[in-house]
Order: structure tokens, then C-alpha cells, then sequence
């Protein structure tokens, strides 16, 4: 960014404001990152816990319980699409964290099973909405060069929620407190909350509702003068379409439609939250004890914030593309190498094989840091046409929660029909065809204006 002062109505601003402006913005809405990661990771440990007040639960019930959260998710992602594109960003926003708000304070009080589960819906509304407005909010916001590092922060946020989960949970097990593992979340709820109040609408929904006195005052505030007018131009004449969920899914927009869902659903199928939610259980009952395999987790969690960090600093210097493909890559290897140890060590891990079937692991959680996992949630804030944009990054993260809860639930079915060998060899298997259609289909989008990709997409610009 140049070092030059921009004018505003408020008076001239330096671009050190501006970048205050965009950080602090991205920071508020990365919370909902940090809250989708710690609700799904905290269920883990809480599980073990939650029997003591509502005795009786069986292995269904606590399924039900992990399990609700993504159907949540699904119904939430849907409709918050819905809502951005109508009510706009900032509202959606708001009214997410409130939702955080509320369930994570039902759930922390539950006075019956019944309550809990209904409490893990509403997180979950809040997980799903928050998925997919916090990448689309940040999206339309920063500049495009410093996009895909800043909407990839909310990637980071997650894996810091997931690590910050397990070691909650772990600090909070000796005393058996899973109300408080649940009610902790509220903090950084509310601080979602407080911290959205002081920030701007969108200035590219505000464009597309023909607000455009608005956009420019907020463009003044996020971007170097000489951009502005373009950029509203340009969101103007990509917004002049008519939108509905009948136009998300017509054919001209089927070619994007499909790498996107391509994406969220090769996210889920190659096997991620298999590792997230059950490696304690998997490393335990494979013959590693408890703490071994707690610790296992946790250095799975460092990882897995550690390579997001990496993809964040090379999003947008080496581009998309070539993380997307490495990573994937790796997966595939890691996963073949998590299978071998089963394949040759049988159902127990021993010695050289427990270590190299954790390294199998680490190098997996390590390939979907660099790649998969947050690119996945950056292509879909960057590949749709503005007018459109909410409610298909919807439809794609409602599949990407879809495919994970088929994998979630069918998991532990999967390792008892096929064995432990047998499930990681599948993983690998689609981490190689994901690798094949993301090498034919995904396109770069680095350094481009979310407008120029618009066009080289060869969507119907302008057209009705
Ligand atoms: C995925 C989640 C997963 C997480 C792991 C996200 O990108 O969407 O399902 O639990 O990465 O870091």
C-alpha cells in the first residue's frame, strides 16, 4: 500500500488507518472463525463428561448430540446466505454472534439432555452462518491483494478454536466441568458482538443495492483513493442482475457452482474432521495410552495452526493453485502412510509403527493446513458473481457441513466394515481424485479483482 493520504468525509486518512481499519475488521469477524473451530473441537472432551448429570446417555445419544451441530450448520450456512444478500452483511453478522451468544449459555446451563441437544442446534445455526458470512464479509472488504491472507485468517481462527478446544478440554478434565468447556465460548461471542457494532456494512452489498454514496464512504476508509471509483463501477455493472436461488443453480452458473461444491465436498470426503474429532480415540484403541494420545492431538492441533500460518504467508505471493495441489498431495501420502502402518502392524501400533503412523497424521493435518483447508474457504468467497455471491457461498458451505456430517456419522461404521487400513487407504484414494479434478477444474485467483475474476469465469456479465 502507498504511503499517500486518502480524503474521506471525516478528512484525509493515511493508509496506516486504512490498514487498522481492515485488520481490526478482520480480527472482529475471524472470532466467528475461532467459534465454528472451538464448538466443533470442545464436544470431544465434553462428551466424556456429560453422563455424570444426565446419567443413563447411550452411544446414540452422544451422537446425536456431536451430530446435531452439523445439521445446524447446514441449515444455518443456507439461510444466512439468504439473509446477507437481503438484510446485508453487518446485520448477519450480528445477529450470528448472538445466536453464539444464546446457545453456548443454553448449553452451559442445560438443565436436561433434551435442552443440550436442542442448545448444540442453535451453536450450530451460528457455526453454519458464521462459516460462510465471516469469509464472505472479509472478502468484499480488504483489498484484493491481501485477500486471500486476511479471508484465510478465518481459516486460522478455526485451527486456533479447535486447538484451544482440546486444550480446554484437557485442562478442564479433572474437574469434570463440560459446562463450563461449553460456556467458555461466550466470551469471544460477545466480543464478536461488541466489536461488529463499530464496523462498516459491506461496501460491495451496499453497491448492490444502489447505495453507492454509502460504498464510497466506506471505500475511502478500506482502500487508496485511486481504486474506489473503478471498484464501484464495476460492482455496479456485475450487480445489475436479477438474483435468486433458481439463478445459483441455472446453467450458466453451473460450471462455478460446481467447483465449489467440488471443493467443500472433497474438503470433508478426503477425511479431515475423522482426525479432528477421533485421532484421541483411534491412537488410544490402536494400543497408545490416553496421554500419549492426547498429546498426539494437541501437536495435531500445533500443526495444523502452524501450516495455516505457512498458507497464509504464500496465499498470495505463490498463488492458490500450487498450495491446493501440494497440499493435496501430501494428504494422499500421509494418509497412505497411516494405512500402511495399519495394513502391516495390524490393529495395534507398536514402537516404529505408532511413531510413523503419527508422522502419517502430522503430514496429512499439515497438507490440508497449506491447502484444502483454507482454500477451500477463499475460492468460495472469490469465485461467485457479487449478486449471487451470498447465497451461493451457501449452497457450497451447506454441502461442505453436508459431507461432513455423512463422514462424521459413518466413520466409526466405515473403520468396523473395512478396517482401519481399509478406511485411511479410501481417504487416500479421494485425496488422489480430488488432486485430479482440482488440477483440471480450480481456477488461480490471485492478485485478480474478485471483478476480473468474475469475467474470466465467463460468467453472463450484465446479462439478465
Ligand atoms: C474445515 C473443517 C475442519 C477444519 C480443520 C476447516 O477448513 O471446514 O471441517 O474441521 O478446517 O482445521
Amino acid at each position: 500500500m502507498t504511503r499517500t493520504d486518502v480524503p474521506t468525509s471525516a478528512g484525509r486518512l493515511s493508509s496506516g488507518t486504512i490498514h487498522r481499519h481492515v485488520l481490526f475488521g478482520a480480527a472482529i469477524t475471524a472470532l466467528g472463525g475461532l467459534l465454528f473451530g472451538y464448538d466443533t473441537g470442545v464436544i470431544s472432551g465434553a462428551l466424556l463428561f456429560i453422563g455424570k448429570d444426565f446419567p443413563g446417555l447411550t452411544s446414540f445419544d452422544k451422537e446425536l448430540l456431536t451430530s446435531m451441530l452439523l445439521i445446524g450448520a447446514m441449515i444455518g450456512a443456507l439461510a444466512a446466505g439468504r439473509i446477507a444478500d437481503r438484510v446485508g452483511r453487518r446485520p448477519t453478522v450480528l445477529g450470528t454472534a448472538a445466536l453464539f451468544v444464546a446457545g453456548v449459555m443454553l448449553a452451559a446451563l442445560s438443565p436436561s439432555y433434551g435442552v443440550l441437544v436442542g442448545a448444540r442446534v442453535i451453536i450450530g445455526l451460528a457455526v453454519g452462518s458464521a462459516s460462510m458470512v465471516v469469509p464472505l464479509y472479509i472478502g468484499e472488504v480488504v483489498p484484493p491483494r491481501i485477500r486471500g491472507a486476511l479471508v484465510s485468517f478465518n481459516q486460522l481462527a478455526i485451527t486456533g478454536g479447535i486447538l484451544a478446544s482440546y486444550l480446554v478440554d484437557y485442562g478442564l478434565a479433572s474437574r469434570q466441568n463440560w459446562r463450563l468447556m461449553f460456556g467458555l465460548a461466550a466470551i469471544p461471542a460477545i466480543l464478536m458482538f461488541l466489536g461488529m457494532l463499530f464496523q462498516h456494512e459491506s461496501p460491495h452489498w451496499l453497491v448492490a443495492q444502489g447505495r453507492e454514496d454509502e460504498a464510497r464512504q466506506v471505500l475511502h476508509r478500506v482502500r487508496d483513493q485511486d481504486d474506489i471509483e473503478a471498484e464501484i463501477a464495476q460492482v455496479r455493472q456485475l450487480s445489475t442482475r436479477q438474483s435468486s436461488l433458481r439463478e445459483v443453480l441455472n446453467p450458466a452458473m453451473r460450471h462455478v457452482m460446481i467447483i465449489g461444491v467440488s471443493l467443500a465436498v472433497f474438503q470433508q470426503i478426503t477425511g479431515i474432521n475423522t482426525i479432528i474429532y477421533y485421532a484421541p480415540t483411534l491412537l488410544s484403541s490402536a494400543g497408545l495410552g490416553n496421554s500419549a494420545a492426547l498429546l498426539a492431538n494437541v501437536v495435531n492441533g500445533v500443526v495444523n495452526v502452524g501450516m495455516t500460518i505457512v498458507a497464509i504467508r504464500l496465499l498470495d505471493r505463490t498463488g492458490r493453485r500450487p498450495l491446493l495441489l501440494g497440499g493435496t498431495a501430501g494428504m494422499a501420502v500421509g494418509m497412505v502412510l497411516v494405512a500402511l502402518t495399519f495394513a502391516i502392524g495390524g490393529s495395534q501400533l507398536h514402537g516404529s509403527t505408532a511413531y510413523i503412523a503419527i508422522a502419517g497424521l502430522l503430514l496429512y493435518t499439515g497438507s490440508f493446513a497449506i491447502g484444502l483447508g483454507p482454500v477451500f474457504w477463499l475460492l468460495i468467497s472469490e469465485i461467485y458473481p457479487v449478486k449471487i455471491r451470498g447465497q451461493a457461498m451457501s449452497v457450497a458451505t451447506m454441502a461442505n457441513w453436508g459431507a461432513n456430517f455423512v463422514v462424521t456419522v459413518s466413520f466409526l461404521t466405515l473403520l468396523s466394515a473395512i478396517g482401519n487400513a481399509g478406511t485411511f487407504f479410501l481417504f487416500a484414494g479421494l485425496s488422489v481424485v480430488a488432486l485430479v479434478y482440482f488440477q483440471r477444474q480450480v481456477p488461480e485467483t490471485k492478485n485478480r479483482s474478485l471483478q476480473d475474476i468474475e469475467r474470466d469465469l465467463n460468467l453472463p456479465v450484465g446479462a439478465q
